[in-house]
């Protein structure tokens, strides 16, 4: 035991029974349970998984923001993803939090996920890998990390009420795999369930998931916490496993569960399994070093900088590149055009979202690149938001003339008391306020009523609009005219976790120049009549505050396609086009697959005029591209972070030489996908009818050609691989034994650059049943070689049990089946593969983690496989 640490045991005897049922369940948004007469202290979580934004939605401290988890699947880059974790952990440190809430490890199972974009892959060895890895860094760092959502939480549509119906060889084949193998080889201190059913039982009350997978077969020894609001029950949930209900105030854990002990609904001894899990953690959390309820600052440092600049850049994934268009010359005119060029679009939307240090656009990016500054023009062409950008940023405070504005809160409203005074009185620059885990000590209910003043000074002449986004009640006025009512008629929309309206707008005529005071009366969401079903309740609510001016997008079509294709003025021309966080956020899942209203035209006339144009893509997951026949240059760069828009230009312009590859296909059309006909609760359910037919694997069965499909492209040079042996090491325990291949990678082109190798194994001619024609077993990320240098490569050792498996629902086991297996390694480029078969003699079956999976355990639980 280290000093700080505490003795479990000898807490909990003395340890009260209120005592007890206090540490089972949060006491805020954040925060654990502190008993200071045995020295347990409180714990802190954060969101995840792309940065840490510490204890505050509202107003929080700014944090560095990495690429999104599709961005940094694309790398298949174990190494680069246990920096990024151990990255993580330093900014937990920096926000005073011993747990951090990631990563997300759920799979998309088609395109709309509102979240998908928060999962590495389709794939669950890719996923689960990469979350390993990701686990492993942050525990460097003493921090505990927390995969989630356990399991099947692959759509955002009624997320608490659905009830997830899937085939146990899918269950385990696909969704519970990514979670089997971060726990089993990184051991994290803690485990989140999911909001959903899995088969007909919610997944933090299902004893069958929690006790018998994950602490009986699995041996996992962490803590499981519920998702926000996800506890369901008293004594089921507590029975089954769930040691956590989070956040406070607790529903389910105060005298319900006195009540439920009393009854021995729930037995003295389970409750104290429960209360030496959380001891553990409290304990795993003290080798941090953070202390309790630590204030929460920044650490932008230029290493960070650099780290974040390094995944930008590698995550993007070269689709396209013929007549080798790119990279492009930084010494020439460059015309950059199209509704994400201008904008930072660094993250999704939703609990993973964060104020970031700072933002780069692909426009910075670009410019900073160029010989001149000079040598860039910009075109909008048309614009890509769902919901106005913000205007928090656009304004200025009246009083001393800061970006910004003034929130003032109020416990009564203008009509109850017209001479009311303020509470509290806030500096702002985000005009986004999700009010979750906003506190003031006279703030003592969920209803409370807030301005928002400040100054805007448009710099052209024109028509503007505003928009007011409202889990509550609203009216926005522009120099006392009211321009948007929120207030009087409200619909329904999925804004604020699903609990708000959709964005309302109304539009003003503005002089460039002058001076018009914006103002906001918002109440808090009790004072809305709206009613909800089937989404949690976050408390009072927000708002958001967007503007713009107003575009006539049929003239700026127009415009941006006569700038492109005037070759005299410009000798090259990116188009940079894409979703952002108003699309892709955590609360619903997309409608459709298409980029927003008018994107594809603007790209398809442009690339007419223009063909030699480029275009890159951001979006956290596949979006359609009608018009990709025709782009010579295309490249998918994701939500980037901190650094997206250096990143996108660092591969423009070749400073980076592309290796990443699609972490999840990319379908023609919506239609196409596998899951298109079951992605939606409907009757409170949805069926996974594609079974392990996920991503990949569909089209490889039924020979559809996707648009772009998993673990697709380029490099700006060429690689071919060759003379690939593989050592089979067999032990008569089927969990010990491995596959070792080596292969030679050759850089065959003329510019330097990395590898990424993906190791496929296809199953026995002789399969008793129907498999996938090859799966992911394993990768490996080749660092840069030069032009025609040759190394080579000792992949990492491959479980055999994992590799040549199948879920036997007949045995309740895996099965590692008898025959003659094929290995495939496939490289960059047509054809760059290499294959060798290898033999497993006899059938065996095996239940629990498998070898070489716990190779080694950094600040686990267990540490031992
Ligand atoms: C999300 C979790 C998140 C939690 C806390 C929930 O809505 O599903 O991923 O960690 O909120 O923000």
């Amino acid at each position: 035991m280290k000093p700080t640490e505490i003795d479990i045991e000898a807490v909990l005897a003395q340890l009260s029974l209120d005592e007890k049922v206090a540490l089972l369940s949060g006491i805020d948004g954040w925060h654990t349970k502190a008993i200071p007469r045995l020295g347990v202290p409180s714990v802190r979580m954060s969101d995840g998984p792309n940065g840490v934004r510490g204890t505050r939605f509202f107003n929080g401290v700014p944090a560095a923001c990495l690429p999104c988890e599709t961005a940094l699947g694309a790398t298949f880059d174990q190494d680069l993803i246990r920096q990024l974790g151990q990255l993580l952990g330093q900014e937990c440190k920096a926000k005073g939090a011993h747990v951090l809430l990631g990563p997300t490890i759920n799979i998309q199972r088609g395109p709309l996920g509102g979240r998908g974009f928060e999962s590495f892959s389709e794939d669950p060895v890719l996923s689960g890998t990469l979350a390993a890895s990701y686990c492993e860094g942050v525990s460097s760092e003493n921090i505990i990390a927390t995969p989630k959502h356990l399991v099947c939480n692959d759509q955002e549509h009624e997320r608490v009420a659905v009830n997830s119906i899937v085939t146990d060889r899918a269950l385990r084949e696909i969704y519970l795999l990514p979670f089997q193998i971060a726990l089993g080889r990184a051991r994290p201190g803690a485990l989140m369930t999911s909001y959903n059913k899995v088969n007909g039982t919610h997944a933090s009350e299902d004893p069958r998931l929690l006790r018998d997978i994950v602490r009986q077969e699995w041996k996992y020894e962490g803590l499981i916490v519920s998702d926000w609001f996800g506890t369901y029950s008293v004594s089921e949930a507590l029975n089954a496993g769930l040691d956590l209900e989070m956040p406070g105030m607790s529903h389910f854990r105060g005298p319900s569960l006195i009540h439920a002990i009393t009854s021995n609904k729930v037995k003295e001894h389970t409750i104290d399994e429960r209360v030496r899990s959380v001891l553990r953690m409290v304990n795993l959390a003290s080798r941090s070093n953070i202390p309790e309820m630590a204030p929460e600052v920044q650490r932008n440092l230029p290493a960070t900088s650099a780290l974040l600049r390094r995944a930008a850049s590698e995550s993007v994934v070269l689709l396209k590149n013929e007549g080798n268009i790119l990279p492009l010359n930084p010494s020439k005119k460059t015309l950059v055009l199209g509704p994400n060029a201008n904008i930072a679009t660094y993250c999704g939307g939703g609990s993973a979202s964060l104020p970031a240090y700072y933002t780069t656009t692909p426009l910075q990016g670009i410019r900073a690149k160029t010989t001149s500054p000079d040598l860039v023009s910009f075109t909008q062409g048309v614009y890509g938001h769902k919901e106005l950008p913000l205007l928090g940023e656009q304004l200025c405070t009246a009083e001393d003339g800061r970006v910004g504005y003034t929130f003032r809160v109020y416990t009564e409203s203008k009509e109850a008391n017209p001479a009311r005074v303020a509470v509290d009185t806030l500096h702002m620059t985000s005009s986004s306020a999700f009010l979750m885990d906003y506190m003031h000590p006279q703030v003592k209910s969920d209803v409370y009523y807030v301005t928002m003043d400040g100054t805007f000074t448009p710099t052209e002449t024109g028509e503007y609009e505003f928009g007011l986004t409202v889990a509550g009640t609203g009216l926005l006025y522009v120099d006392g005219k009211l321009v948007v009512d929120n207030k009087t008629h409200q619909r329904q929309g999925t804004s604020f976790f699903g609990i708000g309206t959709p964005e309302e707008r109304g539009s003003i005529h503005l002089t460039a120049g002058q001076k018009y005071a914006v103002h906001v009366d918002y109440g808090t969401a009790p004072t809305s009549n709206l009613k909800v079903k089937n989404v949690v309740s976050f408390g009072p609510g927000g708002v958001r505050v967007g503007g713009a001016r107003r575009i006539e997008p049929a003239q700026a079509v127009e415009e941006a396609v006569r700038l492109a294709a005037d070759t005299s003025a410009f000798d090259q021309v990116v188009v940079c086009i894409g979703l952002n966080s108003d699309w892709e956020s955590e609360g619903f899942d997309r409608p459709h697959m298409d980029l927003p209203a008018g994107s594809d035209e603007l790209v398809h006339r442009v690339l007419a005029a223009r063909p030699d144009a480029v275009v890159v893509v951001q979006s956290g997951t596949p979006v359609t591209m009608p018009w990709a026949s025709n782009a010579k240059a295309l490249l998918q760069a994701w939500y980037g972070g901190n650094e997206a828009g250096n990143g996108i230009a660092d591969v423009l312009f070749g400073d980076v030489n592309p290796a990443a590859k699609l972490p999840l296909t990319f379908p023609v059309t919506l239609a196409q996908n596998p899951s298109y006909l079951n992605y939606r609760s409907e009757g409170g359910r949805v069926l996974y009818g594609e079974d392990v037919y996920v991503g990949y694997r569909y089209y490889d069965a039924v020979g559809v050609q996707p648009l772009f499909r998993f673990g697709h492209g380029l490099s700006y040079t060429s690689f071919a691989s060759s003379g690939l042996s593989l050592a089979v090491q067999d032990t008569p325990k089927v969990t010990d034994a491995s596959l070792s291949p080596s292969v030679t990678v050759k850089n065959t082109g003329e510019r330097a650059g990395a590898e990424v190798l993906q190791v496929y194994v296809a199953p026995p001619p002789t399969t008793a049943l129907r498999r996938p024609i090859r799966e992911l077993k394993a990768f490996h990320k080749v660092p840069v070689l030069a032009p025609g240098e040759s190394r080579t490569v000792h992949l990492p050792p491959i479980s055999l049990a994992l590799a040549t498996s199948y879920w036997d629902e007949n045995r309740d086991a895996w099965l590692s089946e008898a025959g003659a297996y094929t290995l495939h390694v496939v490289g960059t480029g047509a054809d760059n593969v290499v294959s060798q078969t290898f033999v497993v003699e006899s059938s065996r079956w095996w239940t629990g983690l498998h070898g070489n999976v716990a190779t080694k355990a950094v600040n686990g639980v267990n540490g031992h496989a």
